[in-house]
């Protein structure tokens, strides 16, 4: 392992790595430059400190937000037939994990087939500790080997790391964040951390009614609109400023043409602000901070994607609205 990731042993079974990223000084590049492109965005990722973290939990119980309780039954239903297929393998990678409430359906069922099972959750976010301590005292036969960093820095430890025969999940339809030109990529790298016979479960949230993704991304309790509006929270912790969140408002809307839902912070009024010496950055009343997309896959955009990156889908699950599917693939 490179000499950039350090090491924390917790206990004798949960051991974690910080692979580096969670650096104050990239947030704030990122940020900068994010703001000074035109339109302006900011990643998706940068969401995640522990506030944005503890609201993404919340957005998953509103009635809104079908995404979460649909990809839950799914794999409520369909774990045991997943780990008999993956009956040779006792290692479950899971890039993404956040709490990794619905990832406990996978790692029951894993364990009832062999143990121990090594769990190796990949997130930016410190819920991660967590998480994980809470999985530990949940079931016996676990062992927790955390990554705290970025999917493609902890891709790189895995392969590695560790040779023996894998799953990696890659659920919540987090690979929907990803434009679809880096989602290809994306899907390559993973593969090119695999070998053959391993296995990649990925969930991916579909196309459906309008009403319905509208609805899920503008929960009536508001608290989309709370996450979305925290990242203004973060610049101002982290780069100690104080920025009116009162001067940005949260919008989010189905984009047909692009088949996925936008998320933005509109700027209420004319207002400017400096950030750590970076000049001045200015915003026009109505210009927007464009800070997630979220595509919906057709079942031809899944099967295009696989394909692209020289995987073959070998079983794929849906729950009975046709909202959510779940994806194994394969090399
Ligand atoms: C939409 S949430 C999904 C969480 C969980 N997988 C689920 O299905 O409910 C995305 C998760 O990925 C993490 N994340 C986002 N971007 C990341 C990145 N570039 N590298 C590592 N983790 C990331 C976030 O901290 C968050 O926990």
């Amino acid at each position: 392992m490179s000499a950039e990731y350090l090491k924390e042993h917790i206990n004798d079974r949960f051991s974690l790595v910080h692979a580096g990223n969670g650096d104050v000084s990239v947030f704030a590049d990122d940020v900068i430059a994010g703001l000074r492109s035109k339109p302006k965005q900011i990643s998706p990722k940068y969401f995640y400190d522990d506030k944005g973290s503890e609201l993404f939990e919340k957005i998953c119980t509103t009635p809104e937000y079908y995404v979460t309780r649909t990809e839950a039954s799914i794999l409520k239903e369909h774990s045991r037939e997943i780990a008999d297929a993956n009956s040779d393998k006792s290692l479950v990678v899971e890039l993404g994990s956040g709490s990794s409430i619905k990832t406990r359906y996978i790692l029951n069922a894993f364990i009832k087939n062999t143990t121990p099972v090594t769990y190796v959750p990949i997130d930016v976010s410190q819920i991660l500790v967590q998480s994980g301590n809470a999985l530990l005292r949940e079931f016996e036969g676990l062992l927790v080997n955390g990554i705290i960093g970025e999917y493609e820095h902890a891709l790189e430890i895995v392969s590695q790391v560790y040779k023996q025969p894998k799953i990696i999940l890659f659920l919540g339809s987090s690979i929907g964040n990803f434009d679809l030109k880096y989602a290809e990529e994306f899907l390559k790298k993973i593969s090119a951390c695999t070998n053959k016979g391993d296995s990649l479960l990925i969930g991916f949230d579909l196309v459906k009614d309008e009403n319905i993704l509208n609805a899920a991304y503008n929960d009536n309790e508001g608290v989309t609109a709370e996450f979305n509006l925290n990242l203004i929270r973060r610049i101002n912790n982290e780069f100690g400023v104080q920025i009116d969140e009162n001067n940005f408002e949260h919008t989010a809307f189905f984009n047909p043409q692009k088949s996925r839902i936008e998320m933005h912070l509109i700027s209420k009024c004319d207002q400017s602000f400096c950030l750590n010496g970076s000049g001045e950055i200015s915003f026009r009343k109505n210009e927007t901070i464009h800070t997630e997309n979220s595509y919906k896959f057709t079942g031809e955009m899944i099967k295009a994607l696989a394909e692209s990156a020289g995987l073959s889908i070998q079983n794929s699950w849906k729950d009975k609205n046709n909202y959510f599917e779940l994806c194994l693939m394969g090399k």
